[in-house]
């Protein structure tokens, strides 16, 4: 694929970074991943300001206009196959010459962004909706969550503890035993028809998807929503629970640690609202 680099558009081969990028080095930078469906992104402003959040609480300065990021993607979308395509975008903090924990002056950011491909988007259709079944496990992440990092290790090893389990993601819990989010996306449950999402704090990634799907429900007033603490036990007794990321949308949870939920089958609610998710998109 063709991907981009510092200002330059290179096939994945030829894209090269030092060695001592502190993105290498450290996980010192932010990313994002942008869905985009036949070459529209979707959720695309929402994306590149969690972005310009996440640089300036790193105190990365770059001066990348949001015209010059949508450029980016449009080009990576045109020079790649493929009608379903995540959108990487990453930004360090560069290269240094020494390996040093302080924030060097004077360096350049790297910035790195590449195109994927993406599973169809999903479909509201109880019988043949791409399903998950999930782990649960203490959060071991740290205090800074909100944070979208580029230093996924914890991430990553709570995904993989789920994967050998045979499970598609990893649903985690603080030391309170309240619901936090899961290895890559946020997570919902639905009780008696009311449908609940744990605030945002530093515990969790404020997911654009997640906002999306609140989004719409708020403007929908046949809907019970709630942002509140959400614990263990009541995921484990819920009539319904979704996992939701850029690349899932509403995502069914039919099983958690082996245990069937519900009915083991995607809810009522669920196709609702990934029924409304999928108009809303186009
Ligand atoms: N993951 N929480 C975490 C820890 C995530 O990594 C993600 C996204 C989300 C959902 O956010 P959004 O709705 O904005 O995609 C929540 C991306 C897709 C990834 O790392 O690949």
């Amino acid at each position: 694929g063709i991907v981009y680099l510092n200002g330059e558009y290179l096939s994945a081969e030829q894209a090269k970074i030092s060695p001592m990028d502190r993105g290498f080095l450290f996980g010192d930078g932010i990313y994002e991943v942008i869905p985009a469906y036949q070459g529209k992104m979707l959720g695309f402003a929402a994306h590149l300001e969690r972005m310009k959040n996440g640089l300036q609480e790193l105190e990365i300065t770059l001066d990348y206009s949001q015209q010059v990021w949508r450029k980016i993607c449009e080009q990576l979308c045109e020079k790649n196959s493929g009608d379903n395509l995540g959108i990487y975008l990453h930004v360090s903090r560069g290269a240094d010459n020494k390996r040093a924990h302080a924030y060097p002056t004077n360096i350049t950011p790297t910035v790195f962004a590449f195109a994927f491909e993406i599973p169809p988007p999903p479909i509201s259709d109880i019988d043949n909706a791409t399903t998950y079944s999930v782990s649960l496990e203490q959060d071991k992440r740290w205090q800074r969550c909100h944070i979208k990092s580029t230093a996924l290790l914890g991430n990553v090893m709570h995904y993989q503890r789920g994967a050998a389990a045979g499970d598609q993601e990893t649903i985690l819990f603080n030391r309170l035993d309240e619901i936090t989010e899961a290895s890559s996306s946020n997570v919902f449950i639905v009780k008696q028809g009311v449908i609940s999402t744990p605030p945002l704090d530093n515990q969790i990634l404020p997911g654009i998807t997640r906002w999306l799907i609140l989004t719409i429900l708020h403007s929908h007033s046949d809907f019970k929503v709630e942002q509140r603490v959400i614990t263990k036990n009541e995921l484990l007794n819920a009539d319904e629970i979704w996992i939701t990321s850029a690349t899932k949308e509403v995502g069914p949870v039919i099983k958690v640690n082996g245990k069937l939920v519900g009915n083991g089958q995607p809810g009522k609610v669920w196709q609702q609202v990934q029924s409304l998710f999928t108009k809303h998109k186009f």
